[in-house]
């Protein structure tokens, strides 16, 4: 078998987004065209541009457009070429640029993103673009011309407006949850398990209520406009997204409880990818607070696939609007004072499956400070979303 980076790297072999069907649909024409993979290079600087207008890096963006920097650098995109993915990249060999847009394409799309990577590796001097992942000018900027959704009034800007970086043009497409789709969704032949796509994000939501309702990716996601992008990395977000609730007595020396988890708020399943885990549980706890031996029952809600996605060993996603109860009914310990119901998210549970498996086979090798970092960090994202204890009385 080869090594699970490998097959990692074999998961995402790339697949252009092919657009489904054959219509005319504006929206979808821009978005082909924006989306084409690899972007061009954005080639020459028109001439009126001063250097701060032609900079593609967020930091030039952001002196201008202060809001929308301070909320992308708390966001994912901005670590979208965090060590984990940067560790694996710089393990390929520093002139196959195919391989490295296998990642490129979807964690730092630029032309000149993909040249920073290739100085970096050849220990050249470089812009550090690459490293800053999914950049403003990703989305927004195509041969220094810059694209954008029409101004919140409705409005495009008019010939002889004077406006930095020669104005913009407009397209609803900003708008339209397919612009997401480029790299949350997989192709309808993209690769499958258990015949289900991998990757289904944009499908998912399109078959709810939430489409029908006219909520996109971008109402949940980038509230007001805002670039902040949260997801399962966020307790705020995730609580957000679900309803919990729980109840638990004690009576004739049994413990009796239940919890559940309703998706009441989330768009797609919930979890969407294979990569988290959230856990439901119910213990009873001992007069220090220390959960006791045997009474532990738990659920999990997750994808669960192999660490070379080659098999799908169990879905227990919750659809829009689903809900899963963990009922619990046990003799109750003399020594219990307590009965706890918690639920506990894992956001990064297969890459920390997948980091460990990389280090101990001693891979990647010129990556590989940068993996145990990644490993560092995957370790301590998990949260407690939720934790209800009740007393019960001994
Ligand atoms: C010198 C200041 C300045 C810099 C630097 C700058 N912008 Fe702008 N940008 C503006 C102004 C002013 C507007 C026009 C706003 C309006 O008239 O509605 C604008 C408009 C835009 C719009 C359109 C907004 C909409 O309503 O659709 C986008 C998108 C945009 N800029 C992105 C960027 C990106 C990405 C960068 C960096 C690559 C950048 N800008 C650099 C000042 C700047
Ligand atoms: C060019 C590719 C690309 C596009 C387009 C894109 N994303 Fe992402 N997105 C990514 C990548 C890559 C990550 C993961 C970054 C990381 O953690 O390394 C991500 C992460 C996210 C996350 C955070 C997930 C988490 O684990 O918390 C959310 C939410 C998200 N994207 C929503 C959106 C929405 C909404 C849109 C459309 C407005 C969009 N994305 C467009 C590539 C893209
Ligand atoms: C089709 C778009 C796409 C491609 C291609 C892609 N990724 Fe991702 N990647 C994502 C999205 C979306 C996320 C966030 C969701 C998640 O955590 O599962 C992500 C998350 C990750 C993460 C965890 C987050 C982090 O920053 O630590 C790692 C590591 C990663 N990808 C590595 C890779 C590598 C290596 C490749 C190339 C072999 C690759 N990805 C190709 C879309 C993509
Ligand atoms: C993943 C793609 C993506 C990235 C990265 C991104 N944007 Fe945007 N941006 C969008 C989308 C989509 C919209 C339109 C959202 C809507 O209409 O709901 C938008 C809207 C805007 C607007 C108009 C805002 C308004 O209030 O009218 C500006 C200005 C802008 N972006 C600048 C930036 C800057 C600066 C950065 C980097 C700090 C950036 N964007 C990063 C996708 C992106
Ligand atoms: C009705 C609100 C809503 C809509 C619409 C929505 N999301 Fe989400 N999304 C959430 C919430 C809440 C979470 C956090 C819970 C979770 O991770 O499932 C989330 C999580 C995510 C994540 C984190 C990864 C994961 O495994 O869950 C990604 C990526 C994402 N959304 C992308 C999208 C994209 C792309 C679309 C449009 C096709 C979209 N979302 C539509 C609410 C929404």
């Amino acid at each position: 078998m080869t090594s699970p980076r490998i097959l990692f790297f074999g998961l995402f072999v790339l697949l252009p987004w092919s657009l489904q069907g054959a219509t005319t649909d504006s929206n979808r024409q821009f978005l082909e065209r924006h989306w084409q993979r690899p972007i061009a290079p954005q080639g020459e600087v028109p001439a009126s541009f001063s250097a701060l207008e032609a900079a593609l890096d967020p930091d030039s963006c952001g002196t201008c457009h202060t809001d929308q920097l301070a909320d992308w650098q708390d966001s994912r995109h901005a670590h979208a070429m965090d060590p984990g993915v940067l560790g694996q990249l710089l393990d390929m060999e520093a002139e196959d640029r195919e391989n490295h847009q296998e990642c490129l394409r979807c964690h730092a799309p630029l032309a000149e993103q993909a040249d920073g990577l290739v100085a970096q590796m050849t220990g050249q001097d470089e812009s550090g673009l690459h490293r800053h992942g999914m950049v403003c000018a990703a989305c927004h900027v195509r041969g220094h011309q810059h694209h954008g959704p029409p101004r919140r009034d409705g409005s495009t800007p008019q010939a002889g407006e004077a406006l930095p970086h020669d104005g913009f043009r407009t397209s609803p497409a900003f708008e339209d949850a397919r612009f997401c789709a480029s790299c949350h969704q997989f192709p309808p032949d993209g690769y499958a398990l258990n015949g289900k796509l991998l990757e289904n994000t944009h499908e998912e939501w399109k078959s709810s209520r939430y489409a029908r309702e006219g909520q996109t990716c971008q109402s949940c996601h980038m509230p007001d406009r805002r670039h902040l992008w949260r997801g399962i990395h966020n307790p705020e977000m995730v609580g957000q997204g679900v309803t919990i609730t729980s109840s638990a007595a004690a009576a004739k020396g049994r413990a009796r409880a239940s919890l559940t988890l309703r998706n009441s708020a989330t768009g797609h399943y919930f979890p969407t990818y294979v990569t988290p885990k959230i856990y439901l549980e119910i213990l009873q706890e001992d007069a220090e607070g220390k959960p006791l031996a045997g009474t532990l029952k738990r659920e999990i809600i997750g994808r669960e696939v192999t660490l070379d996605i080659t098999r799908e060993l169990s879905d227990t996603r919750l659809a829009p609007d689903a809900q899963r109860t963990l009922h619990y009914d046990r003799p109750l310990s003399h020594s219990a004072v307590a009965l706890v119901a918690r639920v506990r998210v894992e956001p990064d549970y297969f890459y920390v499956r997948v980091y460990r498996s990389l280090l101990t086979r001693g891979l990647p090798d010129k990556g590989i400070d940068h993996i145990r970092r990644a490993l560092h960090e995957a370790r301590r994202s998990g949260f407690d979303l939720y934790r209800q204890r009740t007393p019960v009385a001994p």
